[in-house]
């Protein structure tokens, strides 16, 4: 059943009846869609371009419309409707008659298709905000509870300084932070209402767009008729976001792969969280970790789709925009599947902290310090990283670490030392003195009170 047979004379040809077709994929957007006409319904009533019978026709009928596809009672048949719209007008019409015929007066599929969108991709964005925020308040906990568990920190992917497990894990939690951020501004930035544009012009009826405009809480309507039924900027924007939170579970994934493996031993994955291998009876693999940094390829890949879909379109709408749906949905369900399971994989993670500390402690991750120390006794810095440098050698012949070092080979290199270097170099005076904001001393006060972020 089609919304345009009245100038055709010859069927469409069936496959390019299915490839035209988007019924398929936006059947998800009826409660948008239904929303969104009730609420043009509303105003053309009180614009007298519709009977208040009529309208209490279209709205009772629209509301029946959504409790059957709510209950299952009403199922999208793909053969027959062309997409979400003509699917849900044309049951109107079949239920209620001609005033169902009205409910398309000063509309087109073009704002109403933009509005629906618009709709349905904020409220993917509060969904998408509470999982974040689930997220944070796990990393918030973790952060609390490791507070004073030591482990390396890494340049290169080499030990650097030592710092603690809350200070790593709180990069990550600021990282969220401004993905929420960004979440919001795209919000912010997309909430004008593009209904009341029509197919580009607007119309001649005297719509109230102001009117929609706040039903549908939106801050105001779009400015110009033709640029709300072409922009998907919004779109674009979400994608850039998503691929962003898909980078940071990405390398957050792979640093608890990294530390999950037999050579590091900082953490364990639980069992929920990792799956066997078919032929190694010994192996308890970190897939889950491995897909969600898989599936930011995949993320991406929308966001490269839709700017390039959208490069070269004149305006105003052209059916190419019908191909920001499929990888928008996709890439929101696959955000927020990869935030809720990475956050399980989080809260039910076991930190070996006995191994984080040992490793924090090797590797001269407080050469830095001794370098310090000297400069604290008035050797300049630069002599002094070159006097640790000469120790660090010594060491690594030795087979030993600084604090192993006794301090008469200390003093043979340079007689400023005395016996205070070994707990100007302990693993807890490195962390614990690092007090400038944002170091890892800092948080340990900071997360000492409350609330601690
Ligand atoms: N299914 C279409 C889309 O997603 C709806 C808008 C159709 N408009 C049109 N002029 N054919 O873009």
């Amino acid at each position: 059943m089609k919304l345009w047979g009245g100038r055709f004379t010859k069927e469409t040809d069936q496959l390019a009846y299915a490839f035209n077709a988007s019924l398929s994929f936006d059947k998800r957007l009826y409660r948008q869609d239904i929303t969104g006409s009730m609420a043009h319904v509303n105003m053309l009533a009180k614009q007298g371009i519709l009977t208040d019978a009529e309208r209490d026709a279209i709205l009772s009928g629209l509301a029946g419309i959504l409790e059957d596809i709510e209950k299952g009672a009403l199922v999208p048949d793909e053969t027959q409707y062309e997409d979400i719209h003509s699917f849900i007008e044309s049951n109107l019409i079949a239920r209620i008659g001609d005033a169902g015929k009205k409910l398309h007066t000063g509309r087109s599929r073009n704002d109403q298709v933009a509005l629906d969108m618009k709709l349905y991709v904020r409220d993917e964005i509060s969904e998408l905000n509470s999982r974040l925020m689930d997220l944070m308040d796990a990393l918030n906990d973790l952060m609390k509870e490791h507070a004073e568990t030591y482990m390396p920190g890494f340049t290169h992917l080499q030990k650097a300084q030592p710092t603690t497990l809350a200070h790593h894990l709180g990069a990550y939690y600021e990282m969220f932070r401004r993905d929420l951020s960004r979440l919001a501004d795209t919000h912010n930035r997309l909430n004008e209402c593009p209904l009341g544009a029509g197919a580009l012009a607007g119309t001649t009826y005297p719509l109230d767009r102001n009117a929609t405009a706040e039903a549908l809480g939106f801050d105001g309507p779009t400015a110009n008729s033709m640029d709300s039924v072409s922009d998907r900027d919004y779109l674009i924007e979400l994608l850039s976001d998503l691929s962003l939170i898909m980078m940071h579970l990405s390398r957050f994934s792979e640093e608890i792969i990294l530390w999950n493996s037999n050579e590091y031993q900082f953490v364990e994955i639980d069992d929920g969280y990792s799956t066997g291998s078919s032929i190694m009876p010994q192996k308890k693999n970190p897939d889950i970790a491995e897909l969600v940094r898989g599936k930011t390829g995949r993320v991406y890949g929308h966001l490269m789709a839709l700017l390039t879909t959208m490069k070269g379109l004149p305006l105003a709408y052209n059916k190419d925009m019908q191909e920001d749906k499929e990888g928008a949905f996709d890439a929101i369900d696959t955000v927020l599947v990869c935030l809720t399971l990475f956050t399980g994989m989080l809260k039910t993670l076991r930190f070996h902290k006995e191994t984080m500390a040992k490793s924090a402690v090797n590797g001269f991750t407080n050469a830095t310090d001794a370098a310090d120390y000297l400069v604290k006794n008035g050797v300049p810095f630069r002599d002094a990283h070159g006097i640790i440098g000469q120790l660090v050698l010594l060491c690594i012949e030795k087979g030993i670490g600084l604090d192993d070092l006794p301090l008469s080979e200390y003093q043979k290199i340079c007689p400023v030392f005395q016996e205070d270097i070994y707990e100007a170099i302990s693993l807890k005076t490195c962390v614990e003195k690092r007090m400038t904001l944002g170091a890892p001393g800092e948080l340990i006060e900071r997360l000492a009170k409350e609330p601690a972020i």
